[in-house]
């Protein structure tokens, strides 16, 4: 560390290694890493809780795994990672403490923020939740006519979106299934439209999750939701108090909205909103979970904390799949990364990761303040991995770009499909374990040239392979497993963080587009004079309402 904050990444002799590492292996072939080394898959995974780990197919040797972990010592990761867990705070740019790892510790645990203990506050949430979710759950919790609720709709956007329609999606073999639950997010009012037109709303629950219950989205979907509930009740706002409940950390917001604050369940700054789901955001997961499931979901998230908090970095999962990543993004300039469950239910769980990625990791000045000199966060994507096969795995295949990514899969599908279905789990794996395999091993001309094609068609018929994966495998996608998932990759991203330096926890790159949009929006509406339209745009706007007929 020097005066002005941290020394500059490139400027480190560790970095420097790293980078006459990567010029000495020159073109590294997974063939000829496998060839050399019989012991390199057993030696190349490890196991976390109920995660095993493959990176035997990643283009690295013992001499790349120590030099990275060389980078992660002299950047400061374990103290980054020890200040966080002691709660001080590491979120520079809003002074706060970083805290999401107290929102699944025991409830004999001290984590303090500002001098408080914040586990009691945790725990009293977790159980006013739990409460809340068994009368809704059982009928006992009703309606404003007395009739039970049938529906929950999850009204929330980014963070407050995101986790709980994935995980509800995850663990949707473990939901009431009397029940429904939607998730709605979009501004789009076609969003609330197909979330509602099926409704009773004498049947219906709204969840309004916000952490600062200022965001214009959700703002404007929970108004028309309680319109709609009260036209379709015919009843007056008192009718509000037993079909609108509220998940934020703004009681005051929550208060001015209308919703009574013994309605709300409260969480805390110190939670961001894409580290929130299991928090009070989890609310109508929770309901549809049982509380029981969510308590296992959070037990998966704690042990995966307590792994990286404690085992050596030799063994230290989300500390390799960190530095994997600056490996590829740092070094070989991989510009993405995919992730591939082989998973209907995780049908959400990429989006999900984009946020919690993109929205941490997507920035260009250090913790200082200072333009970065390297490369930051990647473009994560990707969709479950059988659907990707016969849509973009070609560019994976024999594109030009180098993309790493994760293969997650699972040993057993979920209890209660049919038998039939059932066999077809070891169809979808084999596709899996396919992939991975042509994905590092390619086919090489000869072996096209033995199959007989013919010499034009060779290179068409070419696999160069060598593309990098990791591969995860469970039992089955449990709670506990998919809190396991979820905090190994929050911890991947704050290893990356921390070697970048910068700062995981803000997101001041949305702010930009949020004020332009409550700027622009009196032009569409009223045909307003909006100083500092730019051309384009004031073109675009005109256009706009000549189109809309206005
Ligand atoms: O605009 C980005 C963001 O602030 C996310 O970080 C957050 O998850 C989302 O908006 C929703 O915010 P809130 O929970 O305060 O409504």
């Amino acid at each position: 560390m020097n005066a002005e904050g941290r020394s500059r990444l490139d400027q480190m002799p560790e970095w420097t290694a790293l980078g006459a590492h990567r010029a000495r292996l020159g073109d590294p072939q997974l063939r000829d890493l496998f060839a050399q080394e019989p012991e390199r898959a057993g030696r190349y995974t490890l196991r976390v809780g109920d995660l095993h780990i493959d990176y035997s197919k990643h283009l690295i040797t013992d001499e790349t795994l120590l030099l990275l972990r060389e980078l992660a010592a002299a950047t400061g990761v374990a103290e980054l990672r020890d200040a966080m867990f002691r709660g001080e705070k590491i979120n520079v740019t809003e002074g706060r403490s970083v805290l999401h790892t107290a929102l699944r510790a025991p409830g004999s645990a001290v984590i303090e923020a500002d001098g408080q203990n914040v586990v009691p506050a945790v725990h009293a949430v977790l159980t006013k939740m739990a409460t809340f979710a068994d009368r809704v759950r059982s009928g006992d919790w009703t309606g404003h006519t007395g009739r039970r609720i049938r529906t929950v709709v999850n009204i929330g956007i980014g963070g407050s979106d995101l986790g709980p329609a994935m995980a509800y999606e995850a663990l949707r073999a473990h939901t009431h299934r009397d029940m429904q639950f939607r998730f709605v997010s979009n501004v789009d009012g076609a969003d609330l439209h197909e979330a509602l037109r099926d409704l009773d709303p004498a049947e219906t629950l709204f969840v309004i999750a916000s952490k600062t219950f200022t965001t214009i989205e959700t703002i404007t979907n929970a108004t028309s939701a309680r319109a709609w509930l009260l036209d379709g009740l015919g009843a007056g706002e008192d009718a509000v108090a037993q079909h609108f409940v509220a998940v934020s950390t703004n009681a005051e917001k929550v208060a001015e909205f209308g919703i009574d604050t013994a309605n709300m369940f409260e969480f805390w700054d110190w939670v961001g909103g894409r580290y929130s789901y299991d928090s009070a955001i989890g609310l109508s997961l929770m309901i549809a979970i049982g509380p029981e499931h969510f308590r296992e979901m959070l037990a998966g998230f704690h042990l995966v904390d307590e792994h990286f908090r404690t085992a050596p970095a030799e063994e230290n999962v989300p500390l390799l799949l960190g530095l994997l990543g600056i490996w590829y993004g740092n070094f070989f300039d991989a510009q993405s990364h995919a992730v591939l469950p082989y998973s209907h239910y995780l049908s959400k769980f990429t989006a999900y990761l984009q946020q919690l990625d993109m929205e941490s990791n997507g920035k260009s000045v250090d913790r200082e303040g200072r333009p970065v000199q390297w490369q930051t966060g990647p473009v994560v994507w990707g969709t479950p991995g059988t659907n990707g096969q016969h849509a973009y795995y070609q560019l994976l295949h024999q594109g030009t770009k180098m993309i790493p990514a994760d293969l997650i899969g699972f040993a057993r599908p979920v209890e209660d499909l049919a038998p039939r279905l059932v066999a077809q789990h070891d169809l979808l794996m084999a596709n899996l374990f396919a992939q991975g395999q042509a994905l590092a091993f390619g086919k090489t001309p000869d072996e096209v040239r033995a199959e007989g094609v013919a010499e034009e068609l060779v290179p068409h018929r070419t696999f160069r392979g060598n593309h990098p994966t990791t591969t995860i495998l469970a039992t089955e996608l449990s709670p506990s497993v998919l809190g396991q998932l979820i905090a190994l990759y929050e911890h991947k991203v704050f290893v990356q963080g921390a070697v970048w330096n910068i700062d995981s926890f803000d997101q001041w790159g949305v702010e930009l587009g949020k004020l332009l949009a409550r700027r622009v929006e009196p032009a569409l509406t009223d045909g307003a004079e909006v100083p500092g339209l730019d051309a384009s745009t004031a073109a675009l706007v005109a256009t706009y309402r000549e189109l809309r007929g206005r």
